[in-house]
């Protein structure tokens, strides 16, 4: 007896016990070592009285053989065995990837995505929605993510690859596809993360004629048609969150919506008082300040871990935070109690809502530094609290949100007076805003809305801009791009562009999240490290001189270069 397995399932297979050939047949199974690919010929019955395995799906039956083959003998010993996969070192699982794709974990994740992804096309097809596969080899146009380049073998020219199809799909709107959809893959040079892949898949949309709305209940409709049944009903509408709300709020713009411990603003409890203002600091118009309530916190954090929190408020965002602990009603022990009045703490415990051993984090500055740090802490204040078991958010909970009213431009991080775009160069304002762009374009809203799901962004979208005057002064005035290498966009604008808008679906991200993985390289095949290598190939590999010079390119020995 043995228990045969494919991707179905597992069953109890009995070989025959008589001289003639079931002898033979043992002896070909004991010299088959395990992960052997066989062929088992028999018939399926019901399982003897009380020999049935209640925790076996199958396990009321078994096939009795009459015939047995081993079709391909595997060798004697892997690099890890397929049951043990989750006491086996991600590395090695990348390495040996094709082994590591026959666990359970990875079946159901590979098959869900399939299953989705195919329920997605249905629903895009049945409205009305045409699939067209646009090019991988393009060239390098301004703004958006770094991206991977291609040599070509014209001298000194190279294509790159495209960080999503959102040109072709503008360029489809212009060709009369007016409602097209790709599950298109898109590469960008960013290293990996949990959320990030270099290569990953986008379910890209585009519509002609269309208002925010539209694009906003399509996809609602869109992840309603292709939920698995047994994650429970999904509702929908999302509910919708302007941008300023997340980020005062939340202190980002992706709210994981699942939990409490809001960044509440106390600016008010602090009007007569000047903690954390220095004499000089240049930012007093916009200093306000922020703090989060942990509910219970003195008797689920250490000290060492408070010390931690401070740590980390410096060491990301370089402030000081304020760590009050509320013993008795309206009394803080904290490093600044002596200097707050009794009023303001009774104001500041009112406003937070704070009970005795609620622990509050304070912090003061500028408003969106002090909104972030405050929701970074509010994040791994509940990861801390959760692995040591506190219940903080519902681990089944899917929380939608959409998130929009976007400012079209911000200032660039390293520099406060240029402008770059929220989402991309492409994005139309608020019709009432439009004439904003020529005087005061920072002040300005886009037409942009980001999907959020359980505090990851899972899907991003806009309308566009599709009139060409529009279009090149947003590029070269606001951006101040060269925007000689999109003239085929401008010309298309020029050419009877329908007005237009669309979203994609970061496709790994969503599934990651549907089958309650941390990482989305568990359920993509054939992941790459956070390096960008596949472990399995050795990709990115050298090439040789002779293809090098094919290329036209000369590697530069690094001594020479330091
Ligand atoms: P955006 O850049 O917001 O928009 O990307 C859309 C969605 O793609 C997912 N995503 C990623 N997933 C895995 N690895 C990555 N490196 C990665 N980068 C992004 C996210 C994100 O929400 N062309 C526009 C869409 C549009 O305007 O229609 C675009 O690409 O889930």
């Amino acid at each position: 007896m043995f228990t045969l397995r494919d991707f179905m399932g597992a069953t109890q297979v009995i070989l025959p016990t008589d001289e003639a050939h079931g002898k033979g047949m043992v002896q070909l199974l004991m010299n088959a070592p395990l992960e052997s690919v066989v062929k088992v010929t028999g018939t399926v019955r019901k399982r003897p009285d009380g020999l049935e395995n209640k925790n076996m799906n199958t396990g009321a039956i078994e096939i009795l053989a009459c015939d047995f083959k081993v079709l391909n003998r595997c060798k004697e010993i892997l690099p890890f065995h397929v049951h043990d996969f989750k006491e086996v070192k991600e590395p090695l699982r990348m390495q040996y990837r094709y082994l590591d794709l026959r666990n359970k974990k990875m079946q159901h994740n590979i098959r869900l995505r399939s299953k989705l992804a195919n329920d997605m096309r249905q629903f895009l097809c049945k409205h009305g929605f045409v699939e067209v596969e646009t090019p991988t080899l393009f060239r390098k146009t301004p703004g958006g993510a770094r991206e991977f380049i291609v040599p070509s073998q014209q001298k000194g020219k190279f294509y790159t690859l495209p960080q999503s199809p959102q040109q072709f799909k503008q360029l489809l709107m212009v060709g009369g596809i007016d409602r097209y959809f790709q599950f298109a893959r898109c590469y960008r040079d960013e290293g990996a993360r949990i959320d990030r892949q270099p290569e990953f898949t986008q379910v890209d949309l585009e519509m002609s004629f269309v208002e925010q709305d539209d694009i906003l209940s399509l996809t609602e409709e869109l992840i309603k048609s292709a939920w698995p049944e047994d994650k429970g009903q999904l509702q929908i509408p999302f509910p919708r969150m302007s941008y300023s709300t997340a980020i005062k709020k939340y202190g980002t713009d992706k709210p994981d919506t699942r939990f409490q411990m809001l960044v509440e603003d106390v600016t008010e409890c602090f009007s007569k008082t000047k903690i954390f203002q220095s004499s000089n600091d240049e930012d007093k118009d916009d200093f306000i300040y922020k703090a989060i309530n942990i509910k219970g916190g003195v008797n689920h954090l250490s000290n060492r871990e408070l010390k931690l929190l401070e740590k980390e408020a410096k060491r990301r965002f370089n402030y000081k935070i304020t760590i009050m602990k509320m013993i008795d009603n309206n009394q803080f022990i904290s490093q600044i109690s002596k200097y707050l009045p009794n009023d303001v703490q009774k104001n500041l415990s009112e406003v937070m809502k704070a009970e005795p051993g609620d622990i509050i984090i304070l912090g003061g500055g500028r408003t969106f530094p002090i909104c972030s740090l405050l929701g970074y802490l509010r994040k791994l204040v509940a990861s801390l609290l959760e692995g040591k078991g506190i219940k903080i958010q519902d681990p089944d909970a899917f929380n939608f949100v959409w998130v929009n009213n976007f400012p079209l431009f911000m200032p660039k991080e390293d520099c406060d007076i240029s402008l770059e775009t929220t989402h991309h160069p492409f994005t139309a304002p608020i019709a009432e805003h439009q004439d904003m762009i020529y005087t005061k374009p920072e002040k300005v809203c886009g037409q942009h809305y980001d999907l959020v799901l359980n505090g990851f962004e899972i899907a991003g979208g806009s309308l566009r801009i599709h009139d060409e005057k529009l279009q090149r002064y947003v590029l070269e005035d606001v951006l101040k791009e060269d925007a000689s290498s999109l003239e085929h966009l401008l010309q298309a604008l020029q050419s009877g562009c329908p007005p237009h808008g669309g979203i994609a679906v970061g496709f790994d991200r969503l599934m990651a999240i549907l089958c309650g993985e941390s990482t989305i390289r568990e359920v993509i095949a054939f992941p790459k490290t956070g390096e960008g290598n596949d472990l399995m190939s050795n990709a990115p590999a050298l090439i040789s001189e002779e293809l090098l010079n094919e290329y036209n390119i000369q590697l530069i020995d690094d001594d020479n270069n330091s």
